[in-house]
């Protein structure tokens, strides 16, 4: 079963400028998204230096606001880091936890993102919990057990505040490459999610789950019609208001 309410989330990466986002940000303020708000929610992930702006611009509207990483720690002696307390003193929302990027090429294990998830929670923010298998893995028949593997360690660090995060399936192989999972192959591993998180003794329909990898306003549609698919993690087309205002749309 999926949620009634959609949640649609951009994830800017680490792309943007004050000048861009400016641009960007009327571009969707003028979209117009207040007519799918009974439909969806709908929130950007930015570069944490223009959280405070991007909160601002958007107070008004019905977006929120979200980073796309935290610290697992609250505070101290860790140089480079930002701690979900931070995030929220600028008015986001959400923290993006675990995105492949992270996991790949800054290391972060199973267990660092499940720490970083319950820290977002303590801090006050929701956590986007990002798991998802390389092509390798689907094709050695792994990803089942790569995802289970994934969403173990934050069931286990959680506990009964499972029932607080996003999960967001995002396959490595459809991120930013235009091969979107087909909706078939997206609904069979949300499903599997799904089943976990019931094991977990969470509630079917407390947990969004959101398919992330290649979504664009062509396919937005049908991937959302799928029965565990409840919103989606957009990374190229959030940065286009018109194709980010349509996948809003499209939920
Ligand atoms: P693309 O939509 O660009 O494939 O990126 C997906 C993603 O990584 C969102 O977090």
């Amino acid at each position: 079963m999926s949620l009634s309410k959609k949640l649609i989330v951009g994830n800017w990466k680490m792309h943007g400028s004050r000048a861009a986002n400016a641009e960007l940000l009327k571009g969707l303020l003028g979209a117009d998204l207040k007519g799918s708000a009974p439909r969806a929610s709908v929130a950007v992930c930015v570069p944490f230096p223009y959280l405070g702006e991007v909160v601002a611009a958007l107070q008004d509207s019905v977006m929120a606001v979200g980073s796309q990483d935290v610290s697992a720690h609250a505070h101290g002696a860790y140089t480079g880091e930002v701690s979900g307390a931070m995030v929220r003193e600028f008015g986001a929302v959400y923290a993006i936890v675990g995105h492949s990027e992270r996991r790949s090429y800054h290391a972060e294990s199973d267990q660092l993102v499940a720490d970083k998830a319950k820290a977002a929670l303590a801090q006050g923010l929701v956590p986007i919990v990002c798991v998802g298998e390389t092509l390798a893995e689907r094709d050695a028949g792994q990803t089942d057990a790569v995802v289970a593997r994934q969403l173990k360690a934050v069931i286990d660090t959680l506990g009964v505040d499972l029932a607080r995060v996003v999960v967001a399936y995002e396959p490595v192989w459809a991120i930013g490459t235009g091969k979107t999972a087909s909706p078939e192959q997206a609904q069979a591993v949300h499903a599997f999610l799904r089943a976990q998180l019931v094991a977990a003794q969470v509630s079917a329909a407390s947990v969004p789950l959101l398919y992330g990898g290649s979504v664009k306003p062509d396919n937005a549609a049908e991937l959302f019609a799928q029965p565990d698919i409840d919103g989606g993690l957009i990374g190229g087309a959030s940065l286009k208001a018109a194709d980010f205002a349509a996948i809003a749309r499209a939920a």
